[in-house]
């Protein structure tokens, strides 16, 4: 949450921090704002309440002076309102120091409630500020910017991140790691360099990236990177390169960044899939959890565990591994899993998903697990992000970068991991034969290519999305394997329709949520063919005998069960592991078209953020 970005070169800073807060502003567009530092002139800074385009109006009002150096934020609201007083970067007392930051500083009331007592003069309501008056404290004791962020940080309690500039150092900007909350990313160019919370904001520029650890600290000039621990000692920066194509990640022909990451899923799940099997001869190929067949020969429980989609994900990740492995196998929503005392005997094997791979939630439960010593892999969309560096083994997906807000081909992309996982546990463990194993790869090979077809031909889907638009509340039901899929269709529905939808086992239905059913109250029911469908039309009946209306997915010919109820769309048939897949295109697209009916912000949705780094 909070995107921050700094730049520091031989270009006009602006144009560059702007240029790169639009890449950024997925993870928060409350306000906005840039500071830019001129030499021996005073900090400018230009800070606007809404979204990007807000602070660019204003901009070409008050425009910024020119400047090679400067840092820039993009806000989701954590500590007082959205407000042009609390939008980033915040200033110290004199002016002197700025700070953009992500994260929450824990301790705030009573550090604000210090600097006051020392005559500063707290201007917003967020907990940020008093960084940079702390900053500025240091520096007047004649501490360079970099040693009064190392000492500061000693100061502060909570999780975040924070980029930082001294008007006494122009052409310096110093960013700092604590906790989980908020990732760094430094690019390196030739005569440039940049710090992101995203590699997103860096691909225009450099491949060339390095990721910034827990208590580190990196100092960047144009021409030097440096980083340091929270004690002083330089350290060695692991720099990758990205191989990443910068053309993907932006919209393309498609008017939402949601509809186009839609149509990405066969690329996306094609790419994965290759990533991790051979075909001929076929075979399993996840190099990244290679080194663990032994443990993984002795597991005898599995644990999932994820946030929001990558949860379903999970859910979904149960039914595989249940199904191919015999394991005894929980799912557990990572922020509860902190909550309780989850008994994790030594032949745990605990699997996490975050495509982001920076949810601070996931991370918090992993050192968790990893105090208690059981064997990790994640599931992980971004390479080398915080969960990769906690977990013994990981699984990447090859998404290629999501930047809309409601995850899509993330979502795919991870059960087919999950999906090869439970392949590859089922295959140490003896459980499945070789031929059973080859088989199921098999049949996930051909799903990108199902999926292609699917998304050739949504008119039927369009025509019900604009029926179902008028709606404002709707229950999604599921069963077996697809109810998760229930699940991430309500999720999907409420996050960027704003209607009120909630996903339900269908035969849950007579025990409560039924109360609920008139003809205002519709009913979009998963009945394909491998989702107990003999079951769920009797519950589809006992919707309709009570003037609810129901919407069905179907597998394609279902005319029988198509005759009953009020709709239905097809899907195109499937093994029964895999309907899933194609089950979530559907509910996918729905919410796309629904919300787009309705006339939302479906990159943007009201009070999300793509990542999230706050608790
Ligand atoms: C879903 O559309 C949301 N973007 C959200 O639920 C998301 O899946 C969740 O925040 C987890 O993110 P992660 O996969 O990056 O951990």
């Amino acid at each position: 949450m909070c995107g921050i970005f700094g730049y520091t070169g031989k270009q006009s800073a602006t144009p560059v921090i702007l240029e790169a807060l639009k890449s950024l502003e997925y993870r928060g567009y409350d306000s906005a704002g840039i500071a830019v530092i001129d030499g021996s002139k005073p900090i400018s800074i230009a800070r606007k309440k809404g979204k990007l385009s807000d602070l660019e109006n204003y901009m070409q009002e008050v425009p910024l002076p020119d400047s090679f150096s400067g840092i820039g934020h993009t806000r989701w609201a954590t500590h007082g309102a959205p407000s042009d007083m609390n939008a980033h970067p915040h200033t110290s007392y004199s002016g002197s120091v700025v700070v953009a930051h992500n994260g929450i500083v824990e301790n705030h009331n009573s550090l604000r409630f210090e600097l006051k007592s020392r005559g500063r003069n707290i201007l917003s309501e967020t907990d940020s500020e008093v960084i940079a008056h702390l900053l500025e404290e240091h520096i007047s004791k004649g501490l360079s910017l970099k040693n009064a962020v190392s000492q500061v940080c000693s100061l502060l309690e909570g999780s975040q991140s924070f980029v930082a500039m001294s008007q006494y150092e122009p052409g310096v900007i110093v960013g700092v790691r604590l906790g989980n909350a908020g990732g760094l990313v430094i690019g390196f160019k030739k005569d440039e360099a940049m710090i992101a919370s995203d590699v997103v904001a860096l691909l225009p520029h450099t491949q060339k990236v390095a990721y910034l650890a827990n208590r580190q600290v990196v100092q960047i000039t144009e021409n030097t990177i440096t980083a340091f621990s929270l004690d002083g000692d330089e350290i060695n920066l692991d720099v990758s390169d990205l191989s990443q194509d910068i053309e993907s990640v932006h919209r393309g022909q498609y008017e939402h960044l949601m509809l186009k990451e839609i149509m990405d899923q066969p690329e996306a799940l094609s790419d994965t899939i290759q990533s991790l099997v051979s075909v001929d001869p076929t075979y399993l190929n996840l190099e990244g959890i290679q080194g663990l067949d032994v443990a993984l020969s002795k597991i005898k429980h599995v644990v999932l565990l994820g946030m929001g989609t990558s949860f379903h994900a999970a859910l979904i990740g149960r039914c595989y591994i249940e199904k191919m492995t015999g394991l005894p196998t929980d799912v557990i929503n990572a922020s509860e899993f902190r909550n309780r005392q989850v008994a994790l005997p030594p032949e745990t094997l605990l699997v996490s998903i975050s495509q982001s791979g920076e949810t601070v939630d996931v991370l918090e439960a992993m050192n968790i697990a990893k105090e208690k010593g059981v064997v990790q892999i994640t599931v992980s969309n971004s390479v080398n992000a915080q969960t990769s560096r906690v977990a013994d083994g990981v699984i990447y997906t090859r998404a290629g970068v999501e930047r809309g807000v409601a995850s899509t081909k993330t979502f795919t992309t991870s059960i087919a991991a999950l999906y090869l996982l439970a392949l590859r546990l089922s295959e140490i463990q003896g459980h499945l034969t070789q031929e059973e194993i080859q088989a199921h790869v098999l049949d996930l090979i051909r799903v990108p290519a199902l999926i292609e077809e699917q998304l050739q031909d949504l008119d039927n889907l369009k025509v019900l999305a604009k029926k179902i638009s008028i709606f404002d509340h709707f229950l999604f039901l599921g069963r077996g394997n697809t109810l998760p899929i229930a699940l991430e269709g309500a999720l999907k529905m409420k996050e960027v329709s704003y209607i009120h939808a909630e996903g339900y086992p269908a035969g849950e239905m007579k025990h409560g949520p039924i109360a609920l059913i008139d003809d205002s109250f519709p009913t979009f029911a998963l009945a394909g063919k491998h989702s107990l469908r003999t079951k769920t039309s009797s519950n589809i009946e006992q919707i309709l005998a009570r003037n609810g209306k129901v919407f069905a997915l179907l597998t394609e010919g279902d005319y029988e069960l198509k005759g009953i109820v009020d709709e239905a769309i097809f899907m195109p048939e499937t093994t029964e592991l895999l309907e899933p897949f194609v089950a979530t295109i559907a509910v996918q697209c729905l919410a796309y078209y629904v919300a787009y009916e309705r006339g939302c912000e479906i990159d943007q949705p009201r009070n999300l953020a793509k990542t999230v780094t706050v608790e």
